[in-house]
């Protein structure tokens, strides 16, 4: 019987949730991919909430994970703290049975209770709208460069929690530290997988 549990991550599932990161990001949105590099910068910056990230294990083995960070909307001197999430993801071998929302829906609630009242992401624009979210424009937020697009999306945890709030939205400066020469030599704790050039990717 398949057992799947949502728990909070432990340094011995470090190297697990990275693998599984390599493998559900790899060669998607470009040639590689460095979110396995983002899980290992991201738990050691200020902004990370560990207290909310979770992953999902299945028979024992780690199979998804959700990693959630402070970021801010800001208006001139006024700075809102708002609740950003990336990455959320899923083992290939284990995609559309259900367990990303399970790790979304989880993490809302238990945010909910911990009195966080809204999510600002970045994220697949065909996904996240039927776990509730929209598009930032409509909530009068744009990004730091001032753009609105579809893949920019929020969620009020507290119904029109947004409404109270609009300016340009800063994630965590560690989504910026991605240097390609630090991923490439971190990669190489990973097994190797073939950079490919695909059709469909951003770059
Ligand atoms: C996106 C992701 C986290 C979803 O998790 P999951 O466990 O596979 O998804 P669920 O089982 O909860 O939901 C499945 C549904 O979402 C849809 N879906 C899955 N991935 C999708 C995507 N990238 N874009 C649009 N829809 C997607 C499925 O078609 C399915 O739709 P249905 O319910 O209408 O049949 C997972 O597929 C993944 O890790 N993908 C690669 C990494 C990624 O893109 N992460 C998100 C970055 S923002």
């Amino acid at each position: 019987m398949a057992h799947l549990m949502i728990r909070a991550e432990t340094k011995e599932d470090y190297y697990f949730s990275e693998y599984m990161a390599k493998r559900a990001f790899w060669n998607l949105h470009r040639p590689g991919c460095d979110e396995h590099y983002l899980l290992h910068l991201l738990r050691d910056s200020e902004d990370y909430i560990e207290a909310l990230s979770r992953v999902a294990e299945l028979n024992g083995k780690i199979v998804g994970g959700i990693y959630y960070s402070k970021a801010s909307v800001r208006d001139g001197d006024t700075s809102v703290s708002v609740l950003s999430f990336g990455p959320l993801c899923v083992d290939p071998e284990y995609q559309n049975i259900g367990i990303g929302s399970m790790l979304l829906k989880t993490t809302i609630s238990a945010a909910r209770e911990m009195g966080y009242k809204g999510i600002i992401i970045f994220g697949e624009p065909g996904y996240y709208p039927k776990h509730g979210f929209k598009t930032c424009d409509l909530f009068g937020i744009t990004t730091k460069e001032g753009k609105n697009f579809d893949a920019f999306m929020g969620y009020e945890i507290v119904p029109n929690a947004f409404s109270e709030i609009s300016g340009k939205y800063y994630e965590s400066e560690v989504f910026e530290q991605l240097h390609a020469d630090k991923v490439e030599a971190y990669d190489k704790k990973f097994p190797y997988m073939e950079k490919l050039k695909l059709p469909g990717q951003w770059s």
